[in-house]
């Protein structure tokens, strides 16, 4: 479609590894030494800070003044700038929900589970009448995605890992809640021990599949449960606000999303700014909502019928809970986060011991010792 209006300019599409913190150790190697490609690139909600303290992203201001970005949802501008310049452009936004099989639930009568303790106990019902074999599917690997989940069952729990002004406040009866509960969908048979070793798409697969009656995905997911190429489940699934306990925020979702980034040593930045510049236009924001599933950084977009009847995420509304990536040590942080999690989630340490190593380590990483 970019190149039809704009002839002269080739795209030259570079597929990258799946998980997000591949990726960004792949830019943080390329650009840092100085390589002209890629032109432009997208990079994840959590890395601007990172970047532009790096070095490896180009100021934006003057490509994307007001004027052409006051279209996009709140916050969405806030989160790319840094020490007040604009660092990236805002390409699609994410949230973590939960898909449910709307079939199997029916069957048994049982109703779409909002608390945790809820979700547990359907899920081993619908296992034991031999409806499935998996309970409930997310992702446990050690990398971003297990943070992502992790940073919902907390807000579920009512707890934190920073407040905004920055004090390490993880170590808290409801972080070990959360993370004794990760476990516990592990011990109980809930969740397969792959679990741990699943990001997106596994767990997705074990969905698509018919294995699972619960899965924990963002909203591409809909869109792929949906195409009858991909999956087995095309109109048996439900999309729901995730659980929480009492004492929680409701329908927690972690903040994800993808920006549009310039490659400071890029020798195309006119070209490269036409290209974002119509990757947020109305046309290209619908199209990758409507074929992708992903939701749009344009706020009338929100308000398209056309997408309403698409998506069920546009009925929903979920309490969206960000990760502390306002600091340029994120990645850090969130490593060591990532270690103490697998190792709960996994049993090579109990929980409460993970919870009070994993707020040791980032307070040093936020104190900077
Ligand atoms: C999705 C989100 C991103 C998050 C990642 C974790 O891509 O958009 O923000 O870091 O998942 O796997």
């Amino acid at each position: 479609m970019f190149e039809k209006e704009n002839s002269g300019i080739q795209v030259q599409l570079v597929q990258m590894p799946n998980s997000t913190d591949t990726q960004r150790n792949t830019y943080v190697t390329q650009i840092s030494s100085g390589s002209t490609t890629p032109d432009v690139y997208s990079g994840d909600v959590i890395w601007p800070a990172q970047f532009a303290n790096a070095g490896l992203a180009m100021p934006l201001d003057q490509y994307f003044p007001s004027s052409i970005t006051s279209g996009i949802i709140p916050g969405g501008i806030q989160a790319d700038t840094y020490q007040g310049k604009l660092y990236a452009v805002p390409w699609f936004t994410d949230a973590g929900f939960l898909y449910y099989r709307k079939d199997l639930l029916q069957k048994e009568n049982l109703p779409v589970p909002t608390t945790w303790p809820q979700l547990l106990q359907e899920a081993q019902t619908l296992q034991s009448k031999g409806d499935v074999k998996y309970g409930f599917v997310w992702q446990g690997a050690q990398y971003e995605g297990l943070v992502c989940d992790f940073v919902e069952d907390l807000a579920g729990a009512g707890g934190n890992v920073l407040t905004s002004s920055g004090q390490v406040v993880l170590n808290s009866p409801q972080a070990v809640k959360a993370v004794s509960f990760m476990r516990q969908l592990i011990t109980s048979g809930v969740s397969p021990q792959a679990v741990t070793t699943y990001q997106e798409p596994e767990s997705l697969n074990a969905f698509l599949a018919g294995d699972a009656a619960f899965l924990r995905n963002w909203p591409y997911a809909w869109a792929v449960s949906q195409d009858p190429k991909q999956s087995k489940v095309v109109g048996k699934v439900g999309m729901a606000v995730l659980p929480n306990w009492s004492g929680g925020v409701t329908g927690p979702a972690a903040l994800g999303g993808w920006n549009l980034f310039i490659n400071p040593h890029s020798q195309h930045v006119d070209q490269a700014v036409a290209f974002i510049k119509f990757l947020i236009s109305p046309e290209a924001q619908q199209f990758i909502a409507l074929k992708g599933g992903h939701l749009p950084i344009l706020e009338a977009a929100y308000n398209d019928p056309q997408l309403q009847a698409a998506d069920p995420f546009f009925a929903l509304k979920p309490t969206i809970v960000s990760r502390p990536s306002w600091t340029p040590n994120y990645a850090q942080l969130s490593a060591k986060l990532q270690v103490q999690l697998h190792n709960a989630i996994t049993g090579a340490e109990t929980p409460a011991a993970a919870v009070a190593e994993a707020a040791k380590e980032i307070q040093q990483v936020v104190s900077g010792s």
